[in-house]
């Protein structure tokens, strides 16, 4: 009988400083392991527990892929001590993903806010790679700082191929791969003027989305072309054990990517 709490220990191939909190994991992946925008995997340790975590690589690489983790507690903590070759439990990948595929209809506008770029990656990597299969797509991505940019080694080609524009909270005047404005990430919509008729995905903390979501009203956007990745405490990962609910929906199965008009009834959502 299939067990969905059964994990799969897979190796630690890679790891890299990925800004100046966070670590990214190659990990070699289980077999028939596909990767998806906005979904995640419960890592485990052995004594430690387990934790929700984006994957963040490219969906045509089928034989590893890349965890970016923050440290932030137990599970992270232990993570972060880990060394190549050691060992960690994986199961998954969960939850819906983004809608990537409607981007080779319409323009797309990316948003992310600290380390909500993580979860968008993958889709940044898929549109990269299948470039001329895709409409238009624009980021704005805001940091605190310079050294809380990700994934600074994709800028170069980045820029040849999508319009990025990014901007930090509180600069400290440091060197950045590509020019950075100042203020948080809602500050880029009165500086930059959006593709036509765009779909937008969002992911970030709630008080971006917060006011990402006005801003976006207020260019008529409807509730149906904004996507948003929820971040919950998770235990069961798989709908079970009611952790992650947030009205009628479980996060862990039916988000973590919700469309605005499933969620902009719920009181709390976001
Ligand atoms: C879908 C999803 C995707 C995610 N993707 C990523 C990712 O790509 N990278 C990443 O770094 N993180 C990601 N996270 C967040 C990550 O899962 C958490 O930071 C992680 O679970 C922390 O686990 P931990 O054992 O290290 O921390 P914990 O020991 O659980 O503590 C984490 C923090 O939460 C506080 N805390 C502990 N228990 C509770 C509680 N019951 N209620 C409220 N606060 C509590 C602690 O004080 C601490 O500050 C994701 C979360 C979700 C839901
Ligand atoms: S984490 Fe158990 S129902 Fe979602």
């Amino acid at each position: 009988m299939h067990n969905p709490y059964q994990t799969t220990t897979v190796k630690i191939l890679k790891i890299e400083d990925e800004g100046s909190r966070s670590k990214l994991f190659t990990l070699e992946a289980p077999r028939d392991f596909t990767v998806r925008s906005g979904q995640f995997v419960e890592i485990s340790l052995p004594g430690y527990g387990e934790a929700p975590i984006s994957l963040c690589s490219d969906p045509s690489v089928k034989n590893k892929f890349e965890l970016c983790v923050r440290k932030a507690g137990m599970v992270t903590g232990a993570l972060h001590a880990l060394k190549v070759g050691d060992k960690v439990g994986v199961r998954g990948p969960y939850g819906r993903p983004f809608p990537a595929e409607i981007g080779k209809q319409r323009n797309l506008l990316l948003v992310a806010g600290g380390l909500g770029l993580e979860p968008l990656r993958p889709a940044i990597w898929e549109i990269m790679k299948n470039r001329e299969q895709y409409k238009k797509v624009q980021i704005f991505y805001g940091a605190c700082d310079e050294n809380d940019l990700l994934f600074t080694k994709d800028y170069d080609e980045l820029k040849k191929k999508i319009d990025l524009h990014i901007t930090l909270d509180k600069p400290k005047g440091l060197q950045t791969p590509v020019a950075c404005g100042t203020g948080v990430v809602t500050t880029l919509f009165d500086h930059v003027k959006l593709y036509e008729n765009p779909v937008a995905f969002l992911c970030g903390p709630p008080v971006m989305y917060k006011f990402v979501i006005k801003k976006l009203k207020e260019l008529a956007f409807l509730d149906s072309d904004i996507y948003l990745s929820l971040e919950r405490r998770m235990h069961c990962g798989v709908g079970v054990c009611n952790h992650c609910a947030v009205g009628s929906f479980f996060v862990c199965q039916d988000g973590p990517v919700f469309s605005w008009a499933e969620l902009k009834d719920i009181k709390g959502a976001i």
